[in-house]
């Protein structure tokens, strides 16, 4: 992220039914490890669909600064000429993740286990993000590390000279983490094994067999556990990035929220470690048709047609669903605001710890807008006061959070008065185009 730009304040009012097409851009998970994995492979992987928020060029960046050959050939096309496993050259300078806990969290993981120091940096909320929930576990590999106060950015990472293999058990449902150790296994001898107590987004598994790896799956009492064998040669790749589900998530709300609105999400991932918001939604009763289901890039996709009809339902949302739908909580309780009845959402603590506090800032947020909620440490109840029942006219601070700011954009085409985000610039990092988009469906946003 450009670290001073000016904050840039959006305003969405009240909108005409929204109508169209929303092509979202590329998945940033899967975008994230198709260039790290490319940049690990011998020869070029070919990438096409890639998302190019800033979230992801820093991750290019970064990659070039290992050592890697990293060329845009065109709108999303990319060629990454990878160095092997082990390959990492020490880079000449500080890398910066700006606002990615993805980018930097995987990109420690791959660094780990080969024998050169980095040191990591990011922009305000990056650096106030726990980092010590991977360098634990890469120090079990025998990589060190430094940074400040609480295992925050700034942070330097020695990587192990003569790493060892790993079994590590994740203490927190967490994708990152259970990367970072698989991608720092790649360049161990023997097995390295990750048990995760509960199903986490699994595009780092998928994207490591379709590179080559041996890795295998085993479901046990303590959770999954997942064996990879270390040093292979990743062979380059072609990666069809799959449209981002994270980021339909918005055009999708904002359809069920405005009155006479029918719009269409084409190619969207149905990968099951990532639906957990669509299943949500259909328990709200939502009126949604995922239309020709095909498989894209090693993933399951599908043409998702959202329309309003009103009378959504609050909903218990159980822990249990939490990982398959982490990042779409914010856009989830802007909706609840207009369904009839309570929506509880437990088990989320770790949105504590995101780009921002999330369940503080939707808190704040919302109750500026006139929405009823209840807050705890690790639940948010938001009371929804049915169709038009949402005052807005206030003026929400996103806090450098990209989907704090789109929530609040989405709420405001629904709510009786204008509804403010002081800053959407961080909407770049995950979804650029967002504005354009969402106006071209009819959504009145601007200045
Ligand atoms: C991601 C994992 C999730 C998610 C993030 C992307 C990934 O974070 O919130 O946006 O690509 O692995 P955690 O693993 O910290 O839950």
């Amino acid at each position: 992220m450009p670290a001073h730009t000016a904050p840039s304040p959006l305003t969405a009012r009240a909108s005409g039914p929204l109508a169209g097409t929303a092509e979202v851009p590329g998945d940033k998970s899967v975008s994230h490890r198709a260039l790290i994995l490319g940049a690990l492979a011998v020869g070029t992987t070919r990438i096409s669909g890639l998302l190019e928020g800033q979230d992801v060029l820093d991750t290019a960046a970064a990659m070039r600064a290992f050592g890697a050959g990293v060329e845009r050939t065109g709108p999303g096309a990319w060629e990454v000429a990878g160095v092997g496993v082990g390959g990492f050259a020490e880079p000449q300078d500080v890398i910066d993740c700006g606002n990615s806990g993805t980018g930097v969290r995987l990109i420690m993981g791959a660094m780990a286990t080969t024998p050169i120091t980095a040191t990591f940096t990011g922009d305000a909320s990056l650096r106030r993000r726990p980092m010590g929930r991977v360098t634990e576990p890469l120090a079990l590999f025998g990589a060190r590390a430094w940074g400040r106060a609480g295992g925050r950015l700034p942070m330097t990472v020695a990587g192990a000279a003569e790493p060892v293999p790993v079994r590590y058990a994740l203490p927190v449902a967490s994708a990152q983490v259970k990367s970072a150790v698989l991608l720092a296994g790649l360049n161990a001898p023997g097995e390295t094994v990750v048990i995760e107590p509960e199903a986490t987004r699994d595009h780092t598994e998928r994207m490591l067999a379709g590179f080559g790896a041996t890795l295998r799956v085993e479901e046990g009492p303590g959770g999954r556990a997942i064996v990879l064998s270390g040093q292979p040669e990743l062979r380059p790749q072609r990666v069809a990035v799959p449209r981002d589900p994270s980021s339909a998530a918005f055009p999708v709300a904002a359809a069920l929220m405005v009155p006479g609105s029918a719009v269409r999400v084409p190619g969207v991932s149905r990968n099951p470690t990532r639906d957990g918001f669509y299943v949500t939604l259909l328990e709200m009763g939502a009126d949604l048709v995922f239309e020709n289901p095909r498989e894209e890039g090693g993933e399951p996709v599908a043409d998702l047609v959202a329309r309003h009809t009103g009378g959504l339902r609050g909903v218990e949302v159980p822990p249990g669903r939490a990982a398959s739908m982490i990042d779409e909580y914010p856009v989830l309780a802007a909706l609840a605001a207009f369904a009839e009845g309570p929506t509880a959402m437990r088990g989320i603590r770790e949105l504590r710890v995101k780009e921002s506090d999330r369940i503080d800032a939707m808190a704040r947020g919302l109750e500026a807008c006139g929405v009823r909620l209840q807050e705890g440490e690790d639940s948010l109840t938001v009371h929804g006061a049915g169709p038009g029942g949402v005052a807005g006219g206030a003026a929400v601070a996103v806090r450098l959070d990209h989907r704090i700011a789109m929530a609040f954009l989405c709420l405001g085409l629904a709510a009786r008065a204008a509804v403010t985000v002081d800053d959407a610039g961080p909407i770049a990092t995950s979804f650029p185009g967002f504005l354009p988009l969402m106006r071209g469906l009819g959504a009145a946003i601007g200045p």
